[in-house]
């Protein structure tokens, strides 16, 4: 897909916990934008030609030592630009005012009166509730700044410089607990950048289906299917694009969830009509992973067994040039700034390496998951598919502690499709992040009827989160919980006792290995 066909924001990246979150808001209004790094140039962002420039919030203190900053030409480009939180502070000093540190911040819901002379605030209520997070806050304005809001112990809480179009907030518009926040994102890119609004999912797919195929040609290219939606909507996309000149390759390592295999094959091969090559890979999985204990010589088990099935199928495809791949836009985040997150190590499907000889196609690569799960629905992907939650590659290898086996694998899969149904069931399967079954290993005593038993136990696992990177387990209504520790023990007989795991992330991970 190509950005440049596209009306574009870029939003300068200050390590904020929200930048993402501007991103995902500005893009919900249909304004393409791309966060960068802080220190991007501002002759390279007139290269880019954007409408309009977002300051991101930051943990950083203006004035301390190696805080980050912009380039002060940008305030230079005729471009409007919104500085948010630290970006507002940031404005502030690199424009000639001056940001003091306060005795006490402002955390949580915060009322906020509006000057009505605003540009910015036009048509609001004079007071309105804001989310703030903030220690410092601006003293003194720049010359040619207006004050435009204030609250109880922050005077500066917003200003502009309407003649210049540089705005500033010291508050969080693209948090939710803001009332206004959309109103306030809307007046920036509508009326003061004067943005279209061109960013949808049908261009979307439009740009995106122009672009592979001027890019793939007549030529061929294989996309690896892994069964959860990226690879799913990348593949879709590409078969909209390249037809038959797409070969899709599902390799079935036998730890996958229930359906997931017959699902992505009718799907693909039944309903698109895509060439689908089916490898069931299974037997080779369970030789790999016999006798490994370790959780991570069982991702490199996994691993390289998934590349060698996936080479072998390649080396027959000879004349494909091109691997399609459902890389997302938060794994390639890299603002390269002294503040930038440490990227996660991304595992695509299989964790492929570049080695394998293909030139990449990304098509998802500037995408959210959840503008991902539009498209697919746009494409025609079933909803179940599009809905399903992430799992990880090495599949219900991590989800049976201890060695793997096809008997251990075939109790955590069955367990598992209960939690799926419970949580669809009783509404909360699309409220959380991930709800799953695990293995432990451990055995127990039980009765059954007047028989004593010796069963296994399953863990079930619920959490909530925003990125996989922290995580809070999910505090499930009582009924619920006992409806999935009624249906796991009458549906997989193995099973004779239930346990609800109840460790947020830090300490523990998502998954238990
Ligand atoms: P953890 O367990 O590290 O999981 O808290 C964070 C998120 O990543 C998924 N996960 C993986 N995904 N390969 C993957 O593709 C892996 O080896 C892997 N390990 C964990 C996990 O399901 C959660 O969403």
């Amino acid at each position: 897909m190509n950005p440049e066909h596209h009306e574009l924001v870029a939003i300068l990246d200050f390590g904020g916990q929200y930048t993402q979150l501007i991103a995902r808001r500005v893009r919900d209004l249909h304004v393409f934008c791309e966060i960068m790094s802080c220190d991007t140039s501002a002759a390279r962002l007139a290269e880019r030609s954007p409408r309009a420039l977002i300051l991101s919030g930051g943990p950083a203190s203006v004035y301390a030592d190696g805080a980050p900053t912009c380039d002060p030409a940008i305030f230079e480009l005729g471009l409007p630009v919104l500085g948010i939180c630290y970006g507002a502070q940031l404005m502030a000093t690199l424009l000639g005012g001056s940001v003091e540190h306060a005795a006490s911040g402002e955390y949580g819901q915060t009322a906020v009166s509006l000057s009505r002379s605003s540009r910015m605030f036009r048509g609001l209520s004079p007071e309105i509730t804001t989310w703030m997070s903030h220690m410092d806050r601006i003293h003194d304005v720049p010359a040619g700044f207006e004050v435009t809001a204030g609250t109880a112990v922050c005077p500066v809480a917003a200003m502009e410089d309407s003649t210049r179009h540089l705005y500033a907030l010291q508050f969080h518009p693209e948090v939710a607990q803001t009332t206004a926040g959309t109103q306030i994102l809307e007046r920036f890119l509508f009326d003061i950048a004067g943005c279209s609004g061109d960013w949808t999912m049908e261009s979307l797919v439009n740009t995106a289906v122009q672009d592979m195929r001027s890019r793939i040609g007549e030529k061929r290219a294989l996309c690896a299917l892994s069964g959860g939606v990226d690879s799913s909507v990348a593949a879709a996309l590409a078969y909209r694009a390249i037809g038959q000149q797409l070969c899709c390759v599902f390799v079935d390592t036998g730890l996958l969830r229930a359906d997931e295999g017959g699902q992505v094959e009718a799907t693909f091969r039944g309903h698109f009509g895509a060439p689908l090559v089916r490898v069931d890979a299974g037997d080779r999985f369970f030789a790999a992973l016999e006798g490994i204990t370790d959780p991570e010589q069982k991702r490199k088990a996994v691993g390289s067994t998934f590349i060698a099935c996936f080479a072998e199928q390649a080396r027959t495809a000879q004349d494909a040039q091109f691997l399609v791949q459902g890389t997302l836009y938060p794994d390639v985040i890299e603002s390269g700034s002294p503040v930038a997150r440490t990227i996660k190590s991304h595992h695509n499907v299989g964790g492929l390496p570049p080695d394998l000889g293909f030139d990449l196609v990304e098509p998802l690569r500037l995408l959210f998951k959840d503008e991902v799960r539009n498209l697919g629905r746009i494409l025609g992907l079933p909803e179940e598919l599009v809905t399903r939650q992430p799992f990880p590659g090495p599949g219900l290898s991590v989800r049976v502690v201890g060695e793997v086996t096809r008997h251990k694998v075939d109790i955590v899969r069955r367990a598992d499709a209960v939690v799926e149904r419970v949580m669809r069931q009783s509404g909360w399967y699309d409220k959380v992040w991930q709800s799953f079954a695990v293995l432990p290993d451990v055995h127990s005593v039980g009765v059954q009827g007047d028989t004593r038993t010796y069963g296994h136990t399953i863990a079930v696992r619920v959490v909530d989160s925003s990125d996989g990177m922290t995580a809070d387990w999910v505090r499930l209504p009582s009924e619920v919980l006992h409806e999935l520790s009624q249906a796991i023990v009458s549906e997989v007989p193995e099973v004779n006792r239930v346990v609800y795991d109840i460790t947020s992330k830090p300490p523990a991970t998502i998954e238990w290995e």
